[in-house]
């Protein structure tokens, strides 16, 4: 085989961008052998969030094929052999290690050479790293990151092998409090552990995280706030981590730990080649890049958000499939030469822990209005909270909403009514976004 093959089209990272592009691109009309997926993992596109959620859960735990990217928003599961199908080589176990974009060439850790005409970069984020900040004794044993499916499946096997064990989580943020919960399901003797004075601190007011927290001290996990991790404890013996070493001095003991303190885009590659933005790649409302025939999509792509007027980068799946979406759409009608919308997103975030499920839209500025029944004892608790900056609506955040519930949230932040009476909304609630 040759080592060098060229491909009309390149997606480089097989994650959630690379498979809703993928689906994109077969629906507008692909010719067999145009399109390739250059993906480090050995599976075929996923839907990640699930690693957090059902992957981890102790009784009947969501494998693949399951969630194979589209089912997240409700599409059809593209098989490796929807891939061999569409005629697109899904080139997987590949890791890409130099890009040329001049040259319009990709070489792979083993030397191929793959060239393209035009470029999707959709290489994601990864985790960052305790050892990145070298924290003492950060690389033991039972430390564990979550990004892809050889991080969940090692997690799962130390899962199994601490049954009833103590874990610790370090970071009070998605990660955090999803891998905190999961383990906790799991039967884990859980601690988590964060620097900020409440979780999830760049989205929740004090008021909704003081619900969380409550119900996860319900749940019998440990908050210890307001501190960091300086240093791990080792088992001589095994390499095995056995405590977590405090700022404040404390010193916590573990048998796991988990560590999610955020995600890093993967630019890299592409570093003095292409201009950048705010830590990703810069992109317009197309998701092409300053170098012509090459785009970025996904958590790696900063570009326009129209409805604040202002770059941003959004490390959330509903932009990745939708960027995807984007992206391919102007690469088609670009080639036929007619005209396709800006993209103009509307910020959607979500988590699912336990039995509680939560939806934002928007923008979390100005002052909030919090609504409804934030009691972490009620048996079907549903409230929300309202962000209201120079009189209008800006965000909304809802726990428990049905389906109709969040799509009225949605439809308000995307207005952004203007509102007289502070105490009126609150007074309302939920009812004011219904009636809308
Ligand atoms: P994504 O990370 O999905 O894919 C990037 C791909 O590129 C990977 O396959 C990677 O291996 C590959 N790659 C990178 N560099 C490469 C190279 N040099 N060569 C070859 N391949 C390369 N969001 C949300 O809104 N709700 C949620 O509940 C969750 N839950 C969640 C759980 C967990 C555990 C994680 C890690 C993340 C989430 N997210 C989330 C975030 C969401 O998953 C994320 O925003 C999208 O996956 C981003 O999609 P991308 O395609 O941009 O990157
Ligand atoms: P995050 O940004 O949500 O939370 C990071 C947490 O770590 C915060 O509490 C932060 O203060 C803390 N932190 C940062 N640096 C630290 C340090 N040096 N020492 C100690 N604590 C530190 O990131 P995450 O939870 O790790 O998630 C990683 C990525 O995965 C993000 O892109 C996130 O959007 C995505 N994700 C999303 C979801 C979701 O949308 N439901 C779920 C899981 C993961």
């Amino acid at each position: 085989e040759s080592l060098e093959k060229f491909f009309k089209y390149i997606i480089l990272g097989g994650g959630v961008s690379a498979g809703y592009a993928a689906r994109e691109f077969a629906r507008e009309g692909l010719k067999r052998g145009d399109l390739a997926i250059i993906s480090k993992e050995p599976v075929a596109p996923y839907e990640r969030p699930a690693l957090s959620k059902g992957y981890l859960s102790p009784e009947s735990p969501s494998r693949l094929p399951v969630f194979h990217v589209c089912v997240g928003s409700g599409g059809q599961r593209l098989l490796p052999e929807w891939y061999r199908e569409n005629g697109i080589s899904l080139l997987l176990n590949t890791q890409v290690v130099n890009a040329d974009l001049s040259m319009k060439a990709l070489t792979t850790s083993t030397g191929r050479i793959f060239k393209y005409e035009t470029l999707i970069i959709a290489t994601g984020s990864t985790a960052v790293n305790l050892t990145d900040f070298g924290v003492e004794g950060a690389d033991a044993k039972n430390i564990f990151y979550l990004r892809d499916i050889g991080d969940a499946e090692k997690l799962v096997e130390g899962i199994r092998s601490k049954r009833k064990g103590k874990a610790v989580i370090v970071g009070g943020g998605y990660i955090g409090l999803e891998v905190g919960a999961a383990l906790r399901i799991n039967n884990l003797d859980v601690t988590m552990v964060y620097r900020e004075a409440w979780c999830m601190s760049r989205l929740f007011t004090l008021e909704i995280a003081a619900f969380y927290e409550s119900y996860y001290t319900n749940k019998g996990i440990k908050l210890v706030k307001g501190t960091s991790a300086i240093g791990f404890n080792l088992k001589s013996r095994s390499g095995e981590v056995k405590g977590v070493r405090l700022k404040d001095g404390k010193v916590l003991q573990a048998d796991i730990v988990v560590v999610g303190i955020g995600g890093r885009p993967l630019t890299s590659l592409f570093k003095g080649q292409i201009e950048e933005d705010k830590g990703g790649i810069k992109t317009d409302e197309f998701f092409r890049t300053s170098f012509s025939d090459v785009y970025a999509i996904g958590d790696v792509a900063t570009f326009p958000m129209k409805i604040y007027n202002e770059m941003r980068r959004v490390q959330h799946v509903d932009h990745a499939r939708k960027s995807a979406e984007q992206a391919v759409k102007a690469i088609k009608a670009g080639e036929r030469g007619v005209y396709i919308e800006e993209y103009d997103y509307l910020p959607l975030f979500y988590s699912r822990v336990f039995d509680l499920s939560w939806k934002f839209y928007g923008d979390n500025i100005g002052e909030t209005v919090i609504f409804g029944d934030p009691d972490p004892l009620s048996k079907k608790p549903k409230f929300g909270s309202y962000w209201i900056q120079s009189g209008k609506v800006k965000g909304a955040f809802l726990e428990g909403g049905t389906n109709e519930e969040n799509e009225a949230i949605a439809k308000i932040t995307r207005l952004q009514p203007t509102i007289v009476d502070l105490e009126e909304l609150a007074k309302e609630g939920l009812s004011y976004a219904l009636k809308l």
